[in-house]
Parts: C-alpha cells; sequence; structure tokens
C-alpha cells in the first residue's frame, strides 16, 4: 500500500497512560507529530516527558490508550499503514523490516561476537530457518556496515571488550542490518562522554547521507538536538513546539495527518 503523503510517518492524538497499579499514570496527553522522508528529526525534552513512550509507540513495541466512543482514534501513520491499527503478526514484520531501534545503553547480547550481534537482527527477521538462506548476505552485510562504522577489526570481540562508543557503533549496525526506512533512536549519546558521543552522531550522519535514512531520535541535550533538521519540543507529555509542517494544524481531530495532501504531491 502507498501513501501519496511526504510523511514517512505521522502521528496523531497518541495518548498513552500507565498504571502503577490501580494508579493511572497519563504520560501522553495527545501528541500530533509528522516526521518527512529523509528528515532527522529529534525529540527534546526533560527527563519525565515522555520521549522514551512516544518512541516505544512509534516503533510498536509498546501500544497507544484505546479511545471510548467516538472520540478520534490515535493514530500511527507509517508509509500510508495506521500501525496503532495492526494485528501482532503485522505489527512483528513492522518492527523487524521497517524499523530499527537504537538505545542508550546498547542492549547487547554479552556471550555474541560483535558479528553475531548484528546478524541476530537479520535472524529475527527471517526467522531461524529461513535465515539458513540467508546467512552469507547478511554476514556480509554486517561487515561492511561494521566496518563503515570502523569497527572492522572488532569482528570476532565480544561486547565486553569494547568502549562504549564501539558498543554503541555495533548497536547501530544492528539496528541497520535489515535497512530499515526510519531509525528510532533513544538517548544514542547519552552514556558517552561528549566526544565519543558527537563522533557516534558523526557516523549516523554519514551513513544517513549515504542511504537517505530517516531518523527520529530522542534527546533531552539541545545540543545533541541541533544536529537534527528539525526540533520537536516535548513537555509533560505535549509537543509544544515543532510539531507538524506548517500545512497542518495540530490537534485538529478533522485531520488525518498521515493522508494529508501536500503542495507537491497530489492527494488521493
Ligand atoms: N512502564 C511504565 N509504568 C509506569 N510509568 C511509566 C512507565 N514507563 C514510563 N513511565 C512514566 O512515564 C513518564 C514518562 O516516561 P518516559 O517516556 O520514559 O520519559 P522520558 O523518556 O522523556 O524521560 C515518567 O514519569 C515515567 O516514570
Ligand atoms: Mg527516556
Amino acid at each position: 500500500m502507498t501513501s501519496h503523503s511526504e510523511h514517512i510517518l505521522a502521528v496523531s492524538g497518541l495518548r498513552k497512560t500507565y498504571k502503577l497499579g490501580r494508579v493511572p499514570v497519563p504520560v501522553l496527553h495527545g501528541v500530533d507529530m509528522a516526521v518527512k522522508k529523509r528528515e532527522w528529526v529529534a525529540i527534546l525534552g526533560a527527563s519525565g516527558s515522555g520521549k522514551s513512550t512516544l518512541l516505544h509507540l512509534c516503533g510498536g513495541l509498546d501500544r497507544p490508550d484505546r479511545v471510548k466512543g467516538d472520540q478520534p482514534k490515535p493514530k500511527i501513520v507509517f508509509e500510508g499503514r495506521d500501525i496503532a491499527a495492526m494485528g501482532k503478526r503485522d505489527l512483528d514484520r513492522y518492527r523487524s523490516r521497517n524499523v530499527g531501534f537504537v538505545f542508550q545503553f546498547y542492549h547487547l547480547l554479552p556471550e555474541l561476537t560483535v558479528i553475531e550481534n548484528v546478524t541476530v537482527g537479520a535472524m529475527i527477521r527471517h526467522g531461524r530457518f529461513g535465515y539458513m538462506a540467508h546467512r552469507g548476505e547478511s554476514e556480509k552485510r554486517a561487515k561492511a556496515l561494521l566496518e563503515s562504522f570502523g569497527l572492522g577489526h572488532r569482528l570476532r570481540h565480544r561486547p565486553a571488550e569494547l568502549s562504549g562508543g564501539e558498543r554503541q557503533r555495533v548497536a547501530i549496525a544492528r539496528a541497520l542490518i535489515n535497512d530499515p526506512d526510519l531509525l528510532l533512536a533513544d538517548e544514542p549519546t547519552g552514556n558517552l562522554d561528549r566526544t565519543t558521543g558527537g563522533a557516534i552522531l558523526d557516523a549516523i550522519a554519514e551513513h544517513r547521507a549515504r542511504t537517505g535514512l530517516t531518523i527520529l531520535m530522542v534527546t533531552h541535550d539541545e545540543r545533541i538536538a541541533e544536529r537534527a533538521d528539525r526540533v520537536v519540543r516535548l513537555a509533560d507529555g505535549r509537543v509544544i513546539e515543532g510539531s507538524l509542517p506548517a500545512e497542518i494544524g495540530p490537534s485538529d481531530p478533522e485531520i488525518e495527518v498521515g493522508t494529508m495532501p501536500t503542495p507537491d504531491a497530489p492527494g488521493r
């Protein structure tokens, strides 16, 4: 299915409430936001403002609140398809093919080598048996990615033998193994010193220049957010700045932001 939208991702009316025991904890209060193809967008906000929650929803790691009655449904439209309405199977496919995740604390598997940590993403995508047919190709791609991130000499090492910056490069290679359209990065340099973090952002920027990857990156740091094309500011679960391109009004329940006609692309 295709969308005529210039947006790769458009979310609208997104609400999320956690429960602590019986106590509801509302975290997102109706977020509207869109990301254009090939854009690098930073979600900037203080700790606890809901950034990670928003990113997890965009990546299909969690579900938005359901709405009752005739309230507008929350939407997370990726390339014309609403992932908020997807069943588990389609959502699994979305997660393994369309998006790649990078987390602050790398989340590498300590018992696997560097190259195995990267090919694991391909294994998840193809399944244990399907992977046999893709193994050679996946290892080649993993090696090429790791070389492009300056880790060609570390392929057989284990994560414990690497520096923090090196570990994060491995995690980024893992996120990119299935050639996703969208990279979702949650404070990817939050655990690194400024120089090492800067080099990580350079590596991401170089990869993006080569491939046209779209990036949605979460940070609490203004200086890191400056690396992006555009900043979306989040405070207390609401977008307070930069939510959407100018042609769309925020919080308008009539508007499905993912399917808006744009001046240079005919509507459907
Ligand atoms: N699983 C959860 N259960 C309950 N509360 C949560 C959960 N995850 C996050 N929260 C709360 O939601 C708020 C926003 O969290 P988060 O999205 O992680 O913010 P940020 O990434 O901007 O620091 C915080 O107050 C946090 O304590
Ligand atoms: Mg967070």
